[in-house]
């Protein structure tokens, strides 16, 4: 049994990509690990400081989601609610130069699309630095991330390494990325990944008619224009998605095959992908549907609660390797 953490911003509500790509395989992981699931809330200020409302009002649709979708043998908990963490991001911020962050080269990607010049928050450069911190509170050997993580982690542990060199302790772990095998998922317009802010997702949360209005809107072939041409597939959304969510592959096989000879048409593919689509998001909505505000709070709390004690602990020992640790010397 290892120990899982990992972790994502309040900025909005979890879609078919996020579905694909993590939610899945954080199921599977929770029955067979120690599961922690952050709310990065802390993380999510650094770059929305000005809109502390948009973060704080998708903690709570971000939880509904997580438990909707069955998470609930994992330890969810609010990141800005265990102060340790911030406790321990202060000591590490000595660990790390201005120079290595600024080449992280996710945070560099991030800043020029934002467009951050002189304006960069000095949270937001830093954040990697607070991620290391999310990641050794509760001690994690592993933490299951897109590849844009892969620097994040490399960074937690140089700082691991560092600490322990410096302080001559063997106290912090060093921890892996385990990277979803699932590829990005692409939107509906087939252009770009799928993400809330290019209005092109299909949410967890949609209602059913949202759900079939949006794959009536997917990309297919422009040049497939009568059922009995024949069809690409390549780039075909349609496909895109059947490839990811329907687990007949031998079916989508046939159909693609069909679909390139000719004679399969875009509604029929819709329809067949917006009933398995349904019957994947279906049961979300049940189970979501059943959840009251009281209940996504109490889980929240109590997994907040589980992680403090765990956190202090890790930061009581960090403090100690440094030497601060005055008041236990008596
Ligand atoms: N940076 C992650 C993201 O943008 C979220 C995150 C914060 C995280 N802390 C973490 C992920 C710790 C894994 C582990 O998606």
């Amino acid at each position: 049994m290892a120990i899982v953490l990992t972790g994502d911003r309040p900025t909005g509500k979890l879609h078919l990509g996020h579905y694909a790509g993590s939610l899945i395989s954080r199921k599977v992981l929770q029955d067979q690990h120690t599961q922690y699931i952050m709310i990065a809330d802390t993380q999510a200020l650094t770059d929305n400081a000005s809109d502390a409302a948009k973060v704080t009002t998708n903690v709570y649709e971000l939880a509904a989601d997580y438990l909707a979708v069955g998470l609930d043998k994992s330890t969810i908990f609010i990141q800005s609610q265990v102060p340790a963490i911030s406790e321990l991001a202060i000591y590490y911020l000595n660990l790390v130069s201005i120079a290595r962050l600024q080449r992280n080269p996710t945070v560099k990607s991030e800043i020029q699309q934002k467009g951050y010049s002189e304006d960069l928050p000095a949270g937001f450069l830093c954040y990697p630095v607070s991620q290391a911190a999310d990641i050794t509170s509760v001690r994690a050997d592993i933490v299951p991330a897109g590849s844009d993580q892969m620097p994040m982690i490399e960074q937690t542990n140089e700082i691991v390494r560092k600490f322990n060199r410096l302080y001559n302790s063997e106290y912090l772990k060093e921890a892996s990325i385990y990277l979803s095998a699932v590829p990005r998922l692409t939107g509906l317009d087939g252009k770009a990944k799928m993400s809330k802010s290019l209005g092109n997702a299909i949410y967890l949360a949609d209602e059913p008619e949202e759900i079939k209005r949006k794959v009536f809107l997917m990309f297919t072939d422009p040049d497939h224009l009568k059922a009995s041409d024949p069809g690409r597939v390549e780039g075909n959304v349609v496909f895109t998605y059947l490839d990811a969510f329907h687990s007949d592959t031998e079916y989508v096989a046939e159909l693609k095959a069909h679909y390139q000879r000719g004679g399969l048409g875009d509604v029929t593919i819709k329809n067949i992908l917006n009933d398995r689509l349904q019957q994947i998001i279906g049961p979300i909505r049940e189970r979501r549907a059943q959840l009251s505000k009281d209940m996504i709070y109490e889980k929240l709390l109590e997994g907040t609660q589980k992680v403090q004690l765990i956190a202090q602990q890790t930061v009581e020992e960090v403090k100690a390797a440094m030497g601060l640790n005055y008041f236990k010397k008596y």
